[in-house]
This record gives structure tokens, C-alpha cells and sequence, in this order.
């Protein structure tokens, strides 16, 4: 049975605490019985219906069978892509399909040697990709001054390229695929960019495992911040945020510490303090200017 045929909700947000806040629908009536992660489905006003089932079910997979994604999946995974917005119609992005075991393996050590990499059949490289824009630049106003390395068009190709592998992800979802987005691959993004030949005006932004999920290594839904925390209703509203977020420092200490066998016991604002003091992947910014991004 297909993901897509099969509702279930398991962990989500915890709890508002206040249960008069203005939020109705689904999502206020289903989320409120999710404030511990014992898998659970409430249908509210709204109904669940399968797009909402299966983004609700996603989880990042880690571990691959062997079985192959086939030309005509990737084909349709990558078609749906193509029809996420786009900002003025860009499509300020290009993805590299990787299926070759030595380019993964390359790959797989370059992102922190993550074995899925090597594991899952294709790996996929989603690029920022100003090339065509500069290149019609060069075609129809080779006099003009142009704008490739405003910091607005690196945001324009890097959010551009996010939905659409967003949207690529969904889609292989609902063919019953598993993946995991790789950060990773920018530890050491010039010897990504060079593997891959990428030109100027190109940068990769993430990799994406796919592949089918090792039934044997089902992965967890992962819990995440109670709706108060992301959702302001007419203006931000600081207070809903701390409460938030205090409500998934317990919640996630009791995830990780029951995930981890009690190796782990940190809770979600120490992983972030630990996230934010450490360097990370300072050589990106040379890198970007050096492609062309970044040069107002
Ligand atoms: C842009 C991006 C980069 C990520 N990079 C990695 C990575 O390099 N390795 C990894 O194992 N997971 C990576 N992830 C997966 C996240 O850790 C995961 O999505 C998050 O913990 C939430 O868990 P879930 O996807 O299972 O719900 C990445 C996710 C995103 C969106």
C-alpha cells in the first residue's frame, strides 16, 4: 500500500497551551492530542486528506535497499520540481543525478563520509544556477550592468532551488521513496563543485539521498515545535515563542534521550547553542564570490 493510501500521524507539534488561541482547522484540533510522540490520528474540521497524510508522515531515510529508482521516476520526481514557483520564472536552479558508484563514493566523503550517500541509487545535487540569467545578459545586453552578484539574486537561486527539491522530495514520497537532504556536501564544496563540474553562476546548495527505505531501519517521526512557536496570528508575538519553545526543550529531551537508548539527553535550545557557537563551513562565502554570488 502506497504512503499516500495510508493516514497516519504520529508525533507533531506539541500542544498550544492556550487552547482559545485563533488557529481552527486541522491543524489546531489534530496537533493539540500530539503533545507526546505515541502515534495518533484525530481527524478536526478539516479533514486529513492524503497530500496532508503524507507530508505528515515524513522523515528523513537513512538506510537504502538495493532495489533501483528507475529513469521514469527520477523523470517525474524531477517534473515535479520543475512546477514549484519560481520567483519572476527564473528557475534558478539545476540538479545533478548521481548514480555512479565512484562519483557517490567521492561525493560520500567529501559530506562527512555519510554512508548513505554511497548507499542509496541516486543522489541528487540541487544548484543555485544564475548561468542562464547571466548568459542571456551576455546575449541580448552585452553592454548593460547586470546583477548577478546582488545578495537579492543569491536569494532568489538558493530559495528557488529549495522548493523545487522540496517539491522533489514530496513526490518521491508519494512514490513510496525514501530520501535525506545533505548539507553535508558544502563541508567541502569546492571539491564538490569541481567533481561535478560545475561553471560560474552555479553553486550546490544541498544533496538528496533517494532510494527506497530499508524496511528493517523504519525511521521515527521526528517531533517538532509546537505551533505557537512558528505560527503568529496578525504580528509576532515574542511571548508565544518562549512559551514554545520551552515546551520542546521537555519534549525533545524525552525524544532523544528515548531515541538515543540515554546517550543523548540535550535538549533542543542546548543542541541549538551548540549548533550556532561552533564555525561552520566559514570558507563559503570566498567560494560564492569566487562563482560569481555575492559581489554588490
Ligand atoms: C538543507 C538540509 C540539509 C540537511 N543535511 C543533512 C545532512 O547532511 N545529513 C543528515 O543526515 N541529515 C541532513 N538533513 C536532515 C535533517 O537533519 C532532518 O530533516 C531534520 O533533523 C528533521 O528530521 P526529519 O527530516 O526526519 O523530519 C538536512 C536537512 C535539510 C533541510
Amino acid at each position: 500500500m502506497s504512503r499516500l493510501q495510508e493516514p497516519s500521524l504520529a508525533y507533531g507539534a506539541a500542544a498550544f497551551h492556550n487552547k482559545d488561541d485563533a488557529i481552527s482547522g486541522f491543524l489546531k484540533d489534530s496537533l493539540m492530542s500530539h503533545s507526546t510522540y505515541h502515534p495518533t490520528h484525530k481527524r478536526g474540521r478539516i479533514s486529513m486528506n492524503d497530500m496532508i497524510s503524507l507530508l505528515m508522515n515524513h522523515r528523513s531515510v537513512r538506510k537504502y535497499t538495493d532495489r533501483p529508482v528507475s529513469q521514469e521516476q527520477l523523470e517525474a520526481i524531477v517534473s515535479a520540481a520543475q512546477m514549484a514557483s519560481s520567483s519572476s520564472n527564473v528557475q534558478a536552479y539545476s540538479v545533478v543525478a548521481v548514480t555512479d558508484p565512484a562519483l557517490k563514493n567521492q561525493l560520500a566523503d567529501y559530506a562527512g563520509s555519510q554512508a548513505y550517500i554511497r548507499e542509496c541509487p541516486v543522489f541528487l545535487v540541487w544548484c543555485a544556477d544564475l548561468s542562464r540569467l547571466k548568459k542571456a545578459v551576455d546575449t541580448h545586453a552585452p553592454e548593460t550592468k547586470s546583477y548577478e552578484g546582488a545578495v537579492e539574486n543569491f536569494v532568489v537561486a538558493t530559495v528557488d532551488v529549495a522548493l523545487a527539491a522540496q517539491n522533489a522530495a514530496v513526490a518521491a514520497e508519494s512514490l513510496d521513496l525514501g530520501i535525506v537532504y545533505i548539507g553535508g556536501i558544502r563541508n567541502q564544496i569546492e571539491q564538490v563543485s569541481e567533481a561535478l563540474g560545475l561553471p560560474d553562476y552555479v553553486y550546490p546548495v544541498f544533496g538528496m539521498c533517494v532510494g527506497y527505505p530499508d524496511p528493517q531501519h523504519g525511521a521515527g517521526l521526528r517531533p517538532r515545535l509546537p505551533m505557537e512557536a512558528v505560527l503568529h496570528m496578525n504580528g509576532y508575538h515574542v511571548e508565544q515563542n518562549e512559551r514554545g519553545v520551552e515546551a520542546y526543550d521537555e519534549t525533545s529531551v524525552r525524544y532523544i534521550t528515548e531515541r538515543t537508548g540515554g546517550q543523548r539527553t540535550s535538549s533542543w535550545s542546548q543542541q541549538m547553542a551548540d549548533k550556532l557557537t561552533a564555525p561552520s563551513r566559514l570558507q563559503l562565502k570566498d567560494f560564492l564570490e569566487r562563482k560569481g554570488f555575492l559581489q554588490e
